[in-house]
């Protein structure tokens, strides 16, 4: 653990520069649009470790594949958001010195995120190798309103010297990513052009022929007034510059600032994209710094407004969860269906930038609860991807839709044959989302249009996938990896087949409302998917007869056949030098042992938490937690709010801290790669779904709020059906305030209460 920034509502600060934490910071410190994003990396050039990383999304490369020993029904190739043109790079040279921090005696450093604002700022004093102090100012956005647009301000200010600086603003199409299965650079140069207005750079993509179209202009201030600079434009085959040269006295501030515009041929046509990237950059150049700086602060308080959360108590606490709920509204916005969320967002290349079931099974609440459109996004993009899922299913032998476990456009992309074969359950999340979705918003019309299909197909593949055991008389689902990747190969993986089971009959309850209701689509959908009354009757037969393995003693489900002929120990009874397992054991060893890296059986009773009475939960929390290392960061969330359900107070916030601060804390000494963004989520869903308790169940919202003792109270805001509530909890009540929608009922604790935008609703909690 390190902690390492400063504690501050609303801010991430770094003082002090550590090179060998530079990595960690540039993480931290990334900024993202949706449309695009990066990670902290600095501006001047730097010859000190550094991933410069900075990704467009959607723009990505089929890396053709590299396994030890090839497996029928692998993919050819491992897609990959790539590291994409450097479009902030301003080369500084002082009296021909260049500024490059890891060549100065750095001091004042500081480098600070304003979450409220977007804004990243860094400043620092730097003496070179020729005495020569400068005063440095950096400032960047990537503006929210008009997502191709980015702004960075540089100021520079000589404090014992005089004589000429020059800027060189520069776009850089030779990048590489550091994850390239064999070294290969994945761009190639188009085009380049200047003149007097602007530079633009445009590069493509091999394989998949993306163009990304740059495009910069700077003006340059001496204290506040615009000055003519002596132009120069450098060129290299993927690098266009323009250099701009100053004379400067000591004691006098010269700034910069360097717009820029970034288009890619997913958003407009190639023979289009140059002149689309300079028009988009002469009008923000007409706009202006400060006004395009206003215009992105009423975006970001929108966010907040719709997000935000508030902790009273722990200042710590308070900037976690801030900083999560910023990085989620950062890289995914909802603005494009064909878009997801990828475990790093834009803040590093490790799982490629890929959509994982991290996205049904952990982010979707957040935006649901937030904000419907979005949400809705969420699942068109797999119905967009089913005629991928159902070819992925056929490439395995199996009818139906296989969801792929890892994807950047709907083929399956991953190559471990223990996940890529076997981690199936990931179809269960994106069924329980068409779920979520509709109990939530009571809007069934996704699921009319779209979800059914998807559903049905869904359980096309359950149906070819399970095996029947005349023994018993009872289906199996054999040979599959849970959500703990620490077992593979398994048979009966309680969680799997709980969402088989589930998706099979929730999908027959939905096609007898669509029936009775004589809704249009549903003659559509069974016209176009063929479907007939005995392949529902086999999906019925499956459902009741589904195997569930149970440890009859112990009154708890069995995460899969034979668990319990492992050895039974303890995460308690490790020497503290065999944690993290997955770094000091073989994984051969991990594999026979009992211990679970991620919520297992513990997922499946999070999904349906009323389908389990508090004995059942209670004792498989009990069985389960111990046994489990929480190598993955998507674990303690999901035990904090079973904890919750349970009343074990401590233990849910004790798991609480673990994901609230992972990253701002380097709890796995692993955010350098990269921050943990679907993971970051869980600090959101502790708080809603565990701490206020908040669920809906037959249409009505409903509360089991608590105060976690360390704390003294938190407020949050969702929206419910088209209506803005706020909520705030204390120790001693619970408030809601609506200020949009008409009135409705809420249960508190399992009492009814009206609420409505009249009334300020009060309801004392007991103890
Ligand atoms: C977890 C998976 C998850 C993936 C990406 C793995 O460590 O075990 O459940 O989908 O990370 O976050």
């Amino acid at each position: 653990m390190n902690e390492k920034y400063i504690p501050d509502e609303w801010k991430i600060i770094e003082e002090g520069f550590v090179p060998k934490e530079n990595r960690l910071s540039e993480s931290i410190f990334s900024l993202g649009n949706e449309h695009m994003g990066m990670r902290g990396f600095f501006e001047e050039s730097y010859s000190g470790d550094s991933l410069q990383g900075t990704y467009i999304a959607g723009i990505y490369y089929p890396d053709k594949t590299r396994v030890g020993w090839w497996k029928n029904g692998y993919p050819e190739f491992f897609a990959k958001v790539l590291n994409a043109t450097n479009w902030i790079g301003i080369n500084i040279s002082i009296n021909g010195q260049s500024l490059d921090l890891a060549q100065c005696e750095v001091s004042d450093f500081k480098r600070e995120l304003d979450m409220k604002q977007g804004l990243l700022t860094r400043t620092f004093v730097a003496k070179d190798a020729k005495g020569q102090e400068s005063s440095v100012k950096f400032k960047r956005f990537l503006s929210m309103q008009s997502p191709h647009i980015a702004c960075i301000h540089v100021s520079v200010t000589p404090l014992n010297y005089g004589g000429k600086i020059v800027f060189e603003p520069y776009l850089d199409g030779d990048i590489s990513n550091e994850d390239s299965n064999y070294g290969e650079k994945f761009w190639v140069p188009i085009d380049k052009k200047s003149n007097e207005q602007y530079i633009v750079l445009t590069m493509e993509t091999k394989k998949t022929a993306f163009w990304l179209s740059t495009a910069t202009e700077s003006k340059v201030y001496k204290d506040g007034i615009e000055i003519a600079c002596e132009r120069n434009v450098i060129e290299k085959e993927k690098y266009i510059s323009t250099s701009l040269e100053t004379a400067v006295n000591q004691g006098q501030e010269i700034s910069l600032i360097k717009y820029v515009s970034v288009c890619t041929s997913r958003d407009y046509d190639k023979d289009e994209l140059e002149a689309q990237a300079t028009t988009l950059l002469k009008q923000a150049l007409n706009t202006g710094y400060n006004q395009l700086f206003e215009q992105h602060c009423i975006v970001m308080q929108k966010k907040w407004d719709a997000s935000d959360v508030v902790i009273e108590g722990d200042i710590k606490a308070q900037q976690g969860i801030r900083y999560n709920i910023f990085q989620l509204n950062q890289t995914y916005t909802g603005k494009d269906p064909r878009l997801n969320i990828g475990p790093k967002g834009f803040t590093g290349e490790k799982y490629g930038g890929c959509t994982y079931w991290d996205t049904e099974a952990f982010c979707f609440p957040f935006y649901l609860y937030t904000d419907q459109e979005v949400a809705k996004n969420l699942l068109y993009y797999r119905y967009l991807h089913l005629p991928q899922a159902k070819e992925n299913a056929a490439k395995l032998g199996f009818k139906g839709a296989l969801y792929p476990m890892v994807t950047m456009d709907g083929q399956e992309c991953h190559n471990e044959w223990e996940i890529t074969f076997e981690e199936i359950h990931r179809n269960g999340a994106i069924a329980y989302a068409i779920y979520n979705y509709t109990n939530y918003t009571g809007d069934s019309s996704y699921l009319e249009t779209y979800g059914i299909e998807v559903l049905v197909e869904l359980c096309r593949f359950w149906a070819d996938r399970v095996t029947y055991q005349p023994r018993k008389d009872k289906y199996m689902i054999l040979g599959v990896t849970g959500p703990n990747e620490y077992e593979n190969n398994v048979n009966n993986n309680w969680y799997t087949n709980l969402m088989a089971s589930w998706t099979l009959a929730y999908t027959l309850e939905n096609l007898r409302e669509l029936k009775i209701k004589a809704c249009s689509h549903y003659l559509e959908v069974v016209d176009k998917l063929g479907l007939d009354e005995a392949e529902t009757l086999i999906w019925k037969e499956i459902n009741e007869k589904m195997y569930f393995p149970t440890v009859e003693e112990l009154a708890i489900f069995e995460q899969n056949d034979l668990y319990m002929d492992k050895e039974q120990t303890l995460v308690s009874d490790l020497p503290s030098e065999a944690l993290p397992l997955n770094k000091n054991w073989s994984w051969d060893r991990i594999l026979r042992s009992c211990f679970i890296k991620q919520a297992d059986v513990i997922q499946g009773i999070y999904f349906f938490p009323e389908q389990f009475d508090a004995g059942c939960k209670q004792r498989n929390f009990d069985f389960y937690e111990p046994r489990t290392v929480h190598e993955s960061s998507l674990s303690p969330s999901i035990y904090a709010i079973v904890a919750c359900q349970i009343g074990y107070q401590d233990k849910a916030h004790e798991m609480y801290l673990r994901t609230a601060r992972l990253d701002l804390d380097n709890y796995n000494d692993d955010t350098d790669d990269g921050v943990h963004l679907t993971s970051m989520v869980g600090s959101w869903l502790v708080l809603i779904q565990g701490f206020a308790g908040v669920s809906v169940h037959e249409n009505q919202l409903s509360f089991n709020p608590f105060v976690p003792k360390q704390w003294q109270g938190y407020s949050f805001k969702i929206n419910f059906r088209g209506r803005d509530l706020k909520i705030k909890v204390d120790s001693g009540q619970l408030e809601i305030s609506q200020t949009t929608g008409t009135p409705m009922q809420v249960v508190v604790h399992q009492e009814t209460y009206q609420c409505s935008m009249d009334k300020f609703l009060v309801v004392p909690l007991n103890g």
